[in-house]
């Protein structure tokens, strides 16, 4: 399958509000939250030009702007942009904010090489690029300044299909057995395979192939973590152990210690890897 930027522009400018609730809904959605922000915590810092891209509504633009000397903020639908801006504006923190653009992290002809200090690009963006996953790698390090830092977030492969089993079997009923075998070789559901009204088309990645993505790229991975690990365990237990505080801590301190661990990268829903820019 290849890149289609309107469908994905579509399919989110529909998401709108919806995309500011992921991550606050559920303590799977929190798990995650907590393991990204730890990164961007430890990385970014208050000398930095910082670059947002696929954005969404802002859950992270609202603390990544704390963190930053200074921040752009993007996405490629324009309504998540537009959310982004009124939800920055409802907290107080546009003028904080350089600028929000519209931006297509497969081509970015607009920012200058060798810009920022930091580009962000959590969340799963590269996750819809296909053909141009490369060209989406190559404009992200072109903006950044040598020794810069790249921080990627996608889909895991093997988490998330473990984490939507249910929905696995459901599409094996509808698009038969050769369908989901192609789901757990490739991680694609794609038109082809999986014909579904929503038009979510999605490769979700192994880390074998994030390697292979940056394999001749003049860069150093300096970190890579797993997130949204106790995201396996049932939500309403979840929700459970939440009312006790000191197990729900104990659970936040080790799913930040756990995602650290080389055997975990690929378990959890989602895979960060920190990139730097070799000067
Ligand atoms: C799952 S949301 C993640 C939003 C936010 N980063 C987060 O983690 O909450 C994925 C976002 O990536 C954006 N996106 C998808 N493809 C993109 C592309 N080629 N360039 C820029 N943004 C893109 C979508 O519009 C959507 O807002």
């Amino acid at each position: 399958m290849k890149y289609d930027a309107e469908n994905v522009r579509e399919y989110y400018n529909k998401a709108a509000e919806k995309e500011w609730e992921r991550l606050t809904k559920n303590r799977m959605g929190e798990l995650i939250y907590n393991v990204h922000l730890d990164i961007l915590r430890r990385y970014i810092t208050d000398k930095d030009y910082v670059m947002e891209l696929g954005a969404g509504g802002g859950r992270y633009t609202k603390e990544i702007v704390k963190m930053a000397g200074l921040l752009v903020t993007s996405d490629l639908s324009p309504v998540q942009v537009k959310v982004n801006k009124n939800k920055m504006r409802g907290l107080k923190l546009d003028t904080e904010i350089e600028d929000f653009k519209q931006l297509d992290i497969t081509a970015m002809p607009q920012i200058k090489d060798a810009s920022y200090d930091v580009v962000v690009c959590i969340g799963g963006a590269l996750n819809y690029l296909f053909n141009k996953e490369k060209d989406g790698i190559k404009e992200m390090l072109r903006i950044l300044k040598p020794g810069g830092k790249l921080i990627l977030g996608v889909m895991s492969k093997i988490g998330s299909l473990m984490y939507y089993m249910d929905g696995v079997v459901q599409e094996k009923e509808r698009f038969g057995i050769d369908a989901t075998k192609w789901l757990f070789e490739t991680g694609i559901q794609d038109e082809e395979h999986y014909p579904v009204p929503s038009r979510h088309y999605i490769h979700m990645m192994t880390s074998i192939e994030l390697d292979e993505l940056l394999s001749d790229e003049p860069v150093q991975v300096i970190e890579k973590s797993s997130a949204g690990l106790f995201s396996h365990v049932k939500e309403e237990l979840l929700t459970e152990m939440k009312y006790d505080k000191e197990l729900w801590d104990c659970i936040l301190k080790k799913e930040l210690a756990f995602t650290k661990n080389p055997g975990t990268l690929d378990c959890g829903t989602n895979i960060i890897y920190v990139i730097e820019k070799l000067q």
